[in-house]
């Protein structure tokens, strides 16, 4: 039996069985499967999908493809807590992770997050905080102990031996434009966060324009196999399915995320998606840890509260300090040019697509291409949202791009126009 039984099998659509999934993981992270075998295989299993039984298979094949972090109990207050972990699966502008990890630090319960990069056209949490210049995010599990048990705080990326299968075969599911399957979704979210070594998790799962999953019945199947998965691996888990039509929040792109942390960790933004998902990420968390305080509205007050009086951005600054980045510099940091996008009727803003929006602030720098890197200050801001009226020639957003990727800044712009939907039968008087 070799790589071409196993790929002919899953597109004959055969069932997966141990055999065949360890094959392939395994074969694909000691370079035995090769890339194009791998694609091919994938490319099978995206197509004729993955029952729970096969996603549980791949799930725990690839938990095993590499390291298992265990954390000390002095990380836990002594057992009395638990560890708990917080995933995504993708969006756009959603830097909740930066705002809730130093959220629930802030009340004293130790926080590891181990985060990834961009994936498709959705942001990746290191690329955001990597953004500040001369942050590490590649700390050693020592210094991650040491800096937990010092500051209770650390966002950080996965090391290269945490689920290395996942680490492949996600860059190969990215280059092929398979992503948008379940069972290779739960795998890839469930093998990370089982290997970084947390007691419970809340999961992000986005359904809409901007998602992987497109519609809310689909974000339903993906969270059933990951709760499933879940109890495989007997890990409590609380899942929260969040709207992605629409960008989340005003900013899309690395550096630009990070001045809208900034705000909504000082209080200045107080309503709004981003503010409402944040807390509610949070708050979910908190009951996770706390089995004695499992009041989850009780945990949203508090949570408010902790954003108004500043104690989850001191968090967030100790780690920035800890880490070694330069927060003012990055607050600073400008592309060398901007465009403004105006609208070009009047009415009310009824949709704004997301995936369109991701893209383009991709292209224009917050994302990397095959020849160029990522730029920290590109990207988009969104001075209008669903439900605002907007009047002819008034901005919608801001455009934020580098020389280098100056080409496809009337791509972009001709993208946006139709990326946005205004009902222009809903009278507005600018002078209002
Ligand atoms: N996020 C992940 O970690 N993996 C996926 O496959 C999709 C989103």
């Amino acid at each position: 039996k070799n790589a071409q039984y196993y790929i002919s099998n899953k597109a004959q659509s055969l069932p997966l069985n141990k055999e065949a999934v360890s094959f392939m993981v395994d074969g694909y992270v000691k370079n035995e499967v090769s890339d194009p075998q791998m694609a091919a295989w994938l490319t099978a299993c995206y197509i004729h999908g993955l029952d729970d039984e096969e996603t549980i298979l791949l799930t725990e094949a690839m938990v095993q493809s590499g390291d298992q972090l265990t954390w000390p109990d002095h990380l836990r207050h002594d057992g009395r807590y638990r560890l708990v972990d917080k995933h995504s699966s993708g969006g756009v502008g959603d830097k909740t992770t930066l705002i809730i990890a130093p959220l629930v630090a802030a009340f004293g319960y130790p926080v590891v997050k181990l985060s990834g990069r961009s994936l498709g056209h959705t942001g990746g949490t290191i690329d955001k905080l990597e953004s500040i210049p001369g942050l590490r995010t590649d700390l050693s599990e020592e210094e991650i102990e040491a800096q937990v048990g010092r500051i209770g705080l650390y966002i950080g990326s996965a090391t290269d031996q945490l689920a290395p299968a996942d680490k492949k075969m996600y860059a190969l599911r990215d280059h092929i434009g398979l992503i948008e399957e379940p069972g290779l979704i739960c795998s890839s979210i469930v093998s990370k966060k089982i290997a970084s070594g947390a007691d419970a998790f809340v999961f992000d799962i986005k359904y809409g324009q901007g998602a992987f999953m497109d519609s809310k019945d689909k974000a339903r199947i993906l969270a059933k196999k990951i709760e499933k998965a879940c109890e495989y691996f007997h890990k409590p888990c609380k899942i929260i399915l969040s709207d992605m039509n629409e960008p989340l929040g005003d900013a899309i792109g690395n550096g630009l995320e990070i001045q809208e942390v900034i705000r909504v960790l000082s209080g200045k933004v107080s309503q709004g998606p981003l503010i409402d998902l944040s807390i509610d990420l949070a708050a979910n968390m908190l009951a996770l840890i706390d089995p004695e305080k499992p009041d989850i509205n009780h945990w949203k007050k508090q949570c408010a509260m902790a954003l108004k009086n500043g104690s989850a951005l001191q968090k967030f600054n100790e780690m920035v300090q800890a880490q070694g980045g330069d927060l003012d510099e990055a607050l600073d940091e400008e592309t060398e040019f901007s465009y403004d996008f105006y609208s070009g009727e009047s009415g009310r803003i009824t949709a704004i697509d997301a995936k369109v929006f991701g893209i383009a602030a991709h292209d224009l720098g917050a994302g990397r291409l095959d020849h160029d890197g990522i730029h920290p200050a590109a990207g988009i801001t969104l001075d209008k949202h669903v439900g605002d009226t907007v009047f002819t020639g008034e901005r919608i957003a801001l455009l934020h791009y580098n020389l280098e990727r100056s080409q496809y800044l009337y791509p972009t712009i001709d993208a946006l126009k139709k990326a946005v939907t205004i009902d222009t039968q809903v009278e507005v008087n600018p002078f209002n």
